[in-house]
């Protein structure tokens, strides 16, 4: 109960003050690392993810016990609860699913946009049903973002016009299943382009979604490569949680190899690893003062 009442905390004060809980991915312990100093040293509450296949490298047992260990650290640090919560992203598997929510997992995102809408909602209904027996929050989506993490796109990615929101179907999947925290599109994807900037997001748009959905709280996937201003108005329209991964997987790997370049004899992990570690802590800086939660931990 109260771990729930914590994250639900949370995503109201961003949603009443203005402000954004950056999601950023993870799938080993050094990317953790430069995500939670990154968070702890600017006091911002943090989500953390890990999308099928970073479970699958992983697995699920370390990532929550990786996570829960932190959460101990960094509270004992701080000296009062450190808020770092845990999210299953794009979860479609129910067997995962359940044993998510068994096992610790503070939010599931599941990702039934591949589905009709009518199916969608029946499968959304099954994850809350699950999701309940242990109070863990679940986040829906409706509208499709048609990429995977991670792609560097050397030309212009085209977004169909199909795969967006449609208010309507927000309005209808809402009713119908309860549902509080929805991801939707408007305009993002998931990885960045090589050239210029990713597509502005249609604001208009999620104006419209919000207007008419004023209690939900909305997520924005495929942080990476939007505008940063693009970002800031999303926000002021309603986004509570705006998810990061490919800018901090380029920023990982550029500085190890960087690294591994310049010193080819260096072989002890903990020293080239550090160059990402630190990386990732950089980027993940830069994010939290975009969203606006640096110092927002009650
Ligand atoms: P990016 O990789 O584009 O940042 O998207 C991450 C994401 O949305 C995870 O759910």
């Amino acid at each position: 109960m109260k771990k729930n009442l914590k994250i639900e905390g949370y995503l109201k004060r961003a949603r009443k003050e203005g402000f954004a809980i950056g999601q950023f991915n993870f799938s080993n312990s050094d990317q953790l690392k430069g995500i939670v100093e990154a968070a702890f040293e600017l006091r911002s509450p943090l989500i953390v993810g890990t999308s099928p296949a970073e479970v699958n490298y992983l697995g699920l047992e370390i990532a929550v016990n990786l996570v829960a260990a932190w959460k101990v650290k960094l509270t004992k640090r701080l000296g009062r609860s450190f808020p770092l919560f845990l999210n299953l992203d794009h979860a479609r598997d129910l067997k995962v699913i359940k044993e998510a929510v068994f096992r610790g997992y503070d939010m599931i995102h599941f990702d039934g946009s591949f589905l009709s809408l009518k199916k969608n909602l029946q499968e959304t209904k099954k994850v809350l049903k699950i999701a309940s027996q242990k109070k863990v929050l679940v986040e829906a989506e409706v509208g499709q973002l048609g990429t995977e993490s991670s792609t560097i796109y050397k030309e212009k990615f085209m977004i169909q016009d199909s795969f967006l929101t449609k208010p309507e179907d927000v309005e209808y999947f809402v009713r119908e299943s309860g549902v509080k925290f929805l991801a939707v599109n408007i305009g993002n994807f998931h990885g960045v382009q090589k050239i210029g900037k990713n597509p502005h997001l249609r604001i208009e748009l999620l104006k419209e979604i919000s207007r008419k959905n004023q209690n939900i709280y909305f997520v924005l996937h495929g942080g990476s490569g939007i505008p940063f201003q693009d970002v800031k108005e999303a926000i002021k329209q309603g986004m509570v949680k705006v998810n990061f991964n490919t800018d901090l997987r380029l920023a990982f790997a550029k500085a190890i190899l960087k690294e591994l370049k310049e010193k080819p004899e260096e072989i002890a992990p903990y020293k080239y690893l550090n160059q990402g570690v630190l990386a990732i802590k950089k980027v993940v800086k830069e994010r939290i003062k975009l969203l606006g939660s640096a110092g927002k931990i009650v």
